[in-house]
């Protein structure tokens, strides 16, 4: 296959790191941008001054000839840019939660079993080298059975007002459910929430307790709260606890602080940093893998659309636990499997 022509959809905040690591990838052709809102396309065009620019998907898949399609719209409006695009034939990268909810993320991976195209979800702790060193580790039973593991991914709350469309659970926790299914190598049965507002609609915080089949425990915890004057936008910690032996992974790791004249800094090397102006980092990895799927022509083992479905399950049942304040129960009937 020559390059991939790629189109992406929604160019908000994190399209703009997808958009640096495509122009990096010599095998793939960004030729159409859309977003819904035409003041985005300024800030991408320097990046793509081939691309054609379109405030409607459907009108750019009816229009382009393209190979495959970055989604990056709102979580809860990936499902129908991907849909429409499965069905004209392309592969499809979208940035998790695959969907909202199970029903709509089962529709997803149906979609894409039935017509053969490569569906990949950002679950980029996959890609993450800490996380796959873990796992390598584990699955030769350097730490013993895994019994628990507790995952803390806060965010900033100056970003709040652009997350607040959805619980947190399907933008922070998601991440760490996927890696739960992944290292614990087993599927929840059942989930205990409990959920704290600040007077939104939405909670800005969620803690959640999962309970894997064969007795592991995950934890998590998600919240926007992180103060404007932290080191950094983000706190993350992962505590993996087995039998024989433990694994702890920090974001940002203390490994560069950067001193202003009023504020100390913590840089982040999760989702992406330069190297001699070259992007570099999980989500790099992530997106030349997705490339390389693609070119194949074979969906990709190390993340396979199931695995994403599995995790908006388990998001979508800590969500109904919090708002219902009882533990929900997950049978391999729900989502209809
Ligand atoms: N993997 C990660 O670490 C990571 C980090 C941040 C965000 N994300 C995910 O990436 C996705 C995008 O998040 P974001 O932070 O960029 O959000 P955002 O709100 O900044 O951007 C979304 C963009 O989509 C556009 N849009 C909305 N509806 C549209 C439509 N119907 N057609 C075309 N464009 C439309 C909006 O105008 C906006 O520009 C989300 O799924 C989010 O959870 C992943």
């Amino acid at each position: 296959m020559a390059a991939v022509r790629l189109a992406i959809v929604g160019l908000g905040r994190f399209a703009s790191a997808h958009a640096r690591v495509w122009t990096q990838l010599k095998d793939v052709e960004v030729v159409a941008i859309c977003d819904r809102n035409p003041d985005a396309f300024a800030a991408f065009r320097p990046l793509f001054p081939g691309a054609t620019c379109y405030t409607d998907w459907k009108e750019m898949i009816d229009t382009e000839t393209l190979d495959a399609l970055d989604v990056l719209t709102p979580e809860h409006l990936h499902v129908d840019p991907v849909l429409y695009a499965l069905a004209a034939g392309l592969h499809i990268f979208v940035e998790k939660p695959l969907a909202s909810t199970p029903e709509e993320a089962k529709r997803l991976v149906r979609a894409a079993e039935a017509h053969g195209r490569v569906l990949m979800v950002g679950h980029i702790l996959r890609f993450d080298a800490r996380y796959a060193a873990a796992k390598a580790r584990i699955a030769r039973g350097d730490a013993g059975t895994i019994r628990s593991i507790y995952a803390k991914r806060n965010n900033g709350k100056k970003y709040f007002h652009l997350y607040n469309r959805i619980s947190p659970i399907f933008i922070l926790g998601i991440h760490d459910i996927d890696m739960m299914h992944w290292l614990m190598d087993d599927d929840v049965c059942e989930v205990t929430a409990v959920r704290s507002s600040s007077g939104h609609e939405t909670e800005d915080m969620i803690w959640s307790m999962l309970k894997f089949e064969r007795g592991g425990i995950g934890i998590l915890e998600n919240n926007w709260l992180l103060p404007d004057g932290a080191a950094s936008f983000m706190d993350v910690r992962t505590e993996i606890t087995g039998d024989d032996g433990s694994v702890t992974i920090r974001d940002p790791e203390r490994g560069m602080e950067v001193i202003g004249g009023t504020a100390a800094e913590h840089p982040s090397f999760l989702t992406g940093y330069e190297v001699h102006g070259k992007v570099g980092g999980p989500l790099a990895d992530e997106l030349a893998h997705f490339v390389d799927c693609v070119k194949l022509g074979r969906p990709s083992e190390l993340l396979k659309p199931i695995d994403a479905w599995k995790a908006v399950r388990v998001a979508w049942a800590v969500r109904e636990s919090a708002v219902q304040g009882r533990p929900i129960r997950l049978t391999s009937e729900d989502g209809a499997e």
